[in-house]
């Protein structure tokens, strides 16, 4: 083995990323070229215009991320590239360009489930702390009670990867060079970052919504609509199936505990009524969204408060305070049925402000300990990638030339 050099590949979604890791644990570069601009002006990511962007930026993309680290192809020791979930054309792109690369270069390829992805990237911010003690890395140990690399031998976590495609439950243990990951929970319908978008677009703000409800949230009263979360029962019909929605291929929901099982479609619902009642599509910001007669969704956090009626600012801060109610009380309720200790916090609604600052306190009052990645390995990237790929480059869990894209790829049992 070399120094331990991984070039991670990150094309899944709407980001095209790559990203030069040492060890799994220090990043010598991370480059994400977003298409949120792209994709903005329809209100969600566009499948086929993702793959076109992932085709135009993956060559300068990932020689910026070699730049950026000082180091060339022949100083790496292996290609890590996200194969599955996600967006089939977009997900060929890197896997394509991830096996020429890697066969060029003689180099062994590592396929990298980014869901997997999303809980390293806790596992890198944790590492990078241990080795350096960055300023971020107050967020992760709020507590300040134990050191990162102390955290990181307990064995066992409970995490939650919630983003715009996933809200799961997964236990996580780590044996030896490989990590194990048992599902515990999932949402049956819509992830809650797509709630989030979903949300944010009713109200005419641009996508992606989680960062313009999470801004507007903080000038509104959370107890001003009280949405509930029904409990959800055993459903016997669904037996043996797997749910409906977008993402990640699991188990048969009916052999999850109903009490770690998520819905976030009703309560976009709920919002929508609220906003017909309310006749809240008069606000401003919907006439501003309604592009007409010159009107245009606000470009800044500034102006779309200055269009928001307290109403609304009102609805968004009840909206944010239930999902994230939910989110705290399903995730504490697994690790403690499941004894543990720890929670690891992650995916792009993991940047949420109130959800972060409400799991750090009641982890607090429970002895429990919470961990987020930086706020920018928390949306997607390539260096989460890269460092989920260490333990398999150690224990030589190579792919072959067989390796494809997989939309519906599984983590865990
Ligand atoms: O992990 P990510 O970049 O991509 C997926 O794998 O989905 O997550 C994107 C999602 C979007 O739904 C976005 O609205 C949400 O994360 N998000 C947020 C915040 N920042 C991003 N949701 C709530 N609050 C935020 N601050
Ligand atoms: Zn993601």
């Amino acid at each position: 083995m070399g120094s331990g050099l991984i070039l991670g590949i990150e094309t899944s979604c709407d980001e095209t990323a790559a990203a030069v890791v040492e060890r799994g644990a220090r990043t010598l570069s991370s480059v994400v070229a977003s298409q949120i601009a792209l994709h903005a002006r329809y209100g969600g990511v566009v499948p086929e215009l993702a793959s076109r962007e992932h085709l135009r930026a993956i060559v300068p993309v990932v020689r910026n991320a070699l730049a950026q680290a000082n180091v060339t192809l022949a100083d790496l020791d292996a290609i890590a590239v996200t194969s599955g979930p996600g967006l089939a054309g977009a997900l060929l792109v890197g896997v394509t360009y991830a096996k020429a690369l890697a066969f060029a270069q003689k180099l062994p390829l590592i396929a990298v489930n980014h869901i997997e992805g999303h809980i390293h990237a806790v596992l890198l911010h944790e590492r990078s702390c241990a080795a350096g003690g960055r300023k971020s890395c107050a967020e992760s140990l709020p507590d300040g009670r134990r050191t990162a690399s102390e955290t990181e031998m307990e064995s066992s976590a409970l995490a939650l990867v919630v983003s715009g495609g996933h809200t799961h439950l997964f236990l996580a243990e780590a044996r030896e060079n490989a990590w194990n990951y048992t599902l515990v929970g999932r949402t049956l319908d819509d992830a809650a970052g797509e709630a989030f978008d979903k949300v944010s677009k009713l109200l005419g703000f641009p996508y992606p919504g989680g960062p313009w409800i999470d801004a507007l949230a903080r000038f509104g009263d959370p107890t001003a609509v009280p949405f509930k979360f029904a409990v959800i029962k055993q459903k016997l019909h669904l037996v043996g199936k797997t749910p409906r929605t977008k993402g990640a291929r699991t188990s048969p929901i009916a052999e999850l505990d109903p009490h770690f099982l998520f819905s976030f479609s009703g309560i976009k619902t709920a919002v929508l009524r609220y906003v017909e009642l309310h006749n809240l599509r008069t606000d401003a910001v919907a006439r501003a969204a309604a592009m007409g007669g010159g009107a245009r969704p606000p470009r800044s956090q500034e102006e779309a408060l200055a269009l928001c009626s307290q109403q609304v600012l009102d609805l968004v801060a009840s909206f944010q305070c239930a999902v994230v109610g939910d989110l705290m009380k399903k995730s504490f309720a697994a690790a403690e049925a499941l004894g543990a200790k720890r929670i690891l916090i992650t995916g792009g609604v993991a940047a949420n402000s109130e959800l972060r600052q409400r799991f750090a306190t009641e982890a607090a009052g429970r002895g429990a300990r919470v961990s987020f990645p930086t706020l920018a390995l928390s949306t997607d990237n390539a260096a989460m990638i890269a460092a989920a790929a260490w333990p398999r480059f150690l224990s030589g869990t190579f792919a072959d030339d067989s390796l494809s894209a997989d939309p519906s790829l599984a983590l865990g049992r």
